[in-house]
């Protein structure tokens, strides 16, 4: 159990500074008050505020138990941290409020994640030993709710499947829903499963979504939407082999397009695109806000990866990517930081040809490229274009990190978004991305391209509840 008096009772104000002097909080990306965190949940916006709630353990760096954390913003410029939003309190969820999404009907928040419960004893914990519950709770202002309705649990779900159902979504198409469920089955194959409801009450089994080939054991954090009159079905699939250009991470995030016929339960899914090429990345979940923008926010971290973060020793581990616009080109996502981002510029440089520069707050615009490239982003951080390969090396500073590639035939435009303890590389329109930690105490910046370089400004919070 991870309850609101256990919570109030262990909660330490003082590891706030502690971590707000940490040498590499960040200055302009979400990361946990204190603690650890994990994915984005309940994406949403209601009158004009912005919830943004996350996979938190705020009293331990390395994860105990979850819940869900919570910050708003009407900006994403001026930010308030508000106390825990759902806690890990009933026998429906006593291990862990997983991941889950939010879903809006008449101003009123439905909220959908997984309940986790770990029975003890002597189990795999796949196949038995423990319960993944879809549970359902309304809110009205994001802040409270009344009560934890169970929707489905694992005696619900097909059963061929493992006890691993989890990360609730839901799309609305043509007065249905549909909720997406990330799943892994008896045979240790990732799959997506859909049920369907009139009144997001009752829930009836609808269809299952997978490859016709392997493509890993687990499918976690489905996403399932439309842009530009074309879906996108978004998991983060486990169990992938690694390959020299694909899939260099432990667990991969990515997505299909898909002609799927919901009623008819007829789909076709395309090729699978990763969304993202650096080291840390994952369990991204997208939702549409009132102006009608596709918003993409990821965890900035990746599970059980060899390399670690230098944060845990002053309390706190991992943060959210920027907020970064979906649109499309040719089938293929594109992803760019929400124009918001651009009221963090503050001075801007003209940034001359091998010139040192000692700053590691900045975005980094190059335009009109087409030749082969250099660029320190710290010390010994350098991005690479050379033969037809972008790669990101890290050296001392990567904590593990060592190197990432992609190989893209032409590159034309580059941006790059450097924090404190972190860079996010958006190359041609964001078509391919690369974000990841990096623990440099040395700054550096140098190009051997010119470019436009902006400083940033941190972000603002207001409130500490
Ligand atoms: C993805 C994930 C989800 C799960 C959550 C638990 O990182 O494993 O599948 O709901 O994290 O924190």
């Amino acid at each position: 159990m991870y309850s609101k008096e256990y919570f109030n009772k262990e909660f330490d104000r003082n590891k706030i500074e502690e971590k707000i002097n940490d040498p590499f909080n960040l200055s302009y990306h979400i990361s946990p008050i204190t603690g650890w965190l994990n994915d984005p949940n309940g994406l949403c916006q209601v009158d004009g505020t912005y919830h943004i709630y996350y996979q938190a353990d705020p009293l331990h760096a390395i994860r105990k138990n979850i819940i869900w954390g919570h910050v708003t913003t009407k900006d994403f410029i001026n930010y308030n941290y508000h106390e825990p939003f759902i806690f890990a309190d009933t026998s429906l969820d006593k291990d862990g409020a997983y991941s889950g999404s939010a879903f809006i009907i008449d101003g009123k928040i439905n909220f959908f994640y997984t309940g986790n419960v770990k029975y003890p004893g002597n189990y795999d914990y796949i196949n038995d030993g423990r319960d993944h519950n879809t549970i359902k709770i309304v809110s009205e202002d994001g802040f409270s709710y009344d009560k934890k309705e169970l929707i489905l649990s694992n005696d619900d779900y097909p059963k061929d499947l493992t006890r691993h159902v989890r990360d609730p979504k839901i799309y609305e198409e043509d007065g249905n829903y549909y909720l997406f469920l990330g799943a892994r089955d008896k045979n240790d194959k990732g799959k997506v499963i859909v049920y369907e409801s009139k009144d997001l009450e009752e829930f009836s089994y609808h269809m299952e979504i997978t490859t016709n080939y392997a493509f890993g054991y687990m499918w976690e954090c489905p996403d399932f939407f439309e842009i530009d009159g074309k879906k996108f079905l978004m998991v983060s699939p486990q169990g992938l082999k690694s390959e020299e250009f694909k899939y260099q991470n432990i667990y991969q995030s990515g997505y299909f397009p898909i002609d799927i016929d919901l009623k008819a339960k007829a789909y076709r899914l395309g090729e699978f695109v990763e969304l993202d090429y650096g080291f840390d990345f994952y369990a991204p979940q997208t939702f549409e806000d009132e102006s009608g923008r596709r918003i993409l926010i990821g965890w900035m971290g990746m599970p059980d990866a060899s390399y670690t973060n230098p944060t845990v020793k002053n309390n706190w581990q991992h943060a959210l990517t920027l907020p970064r616009e979906l649109k499309t080109r040719d089938n293929k996502l594109l992803q760019k930081p929400i124009k918001e981002i651009e009221s963090l510029r503050k001075e801007k440089i003209e940034i001359k040809k091998h010139l040192e520069y000692f700053i590691d707050q900045f975005e980094f615009l190059a335009e009109g490229i087409n030749e082969e490239f250099e660029i320190n982003l710290r010390y010994d951080a350098k991005l690479t274009y050379k033969d037809q390969i972008l790669s990101l090396k890290l050296g001392r500073c990567g904590y593990g990190r060592d190197k990432r590639k992609i190989r893209i035939e032409k590159i034309d435009n580059i941006s790059i978004y450097s924090d404190t303890s972190s860079v996010e590389i958006f190359i041609n329109d964001g078509q391919y991305v690369m974000t990841s930690r990096v623990y440099s105490e040395k700054s550096l910046f140098k190009s051997s391209i010119i470019g436009t370089l902006y400083e940033m400004d941190n972000i603002k919070w207001e409130k500490k509840f």
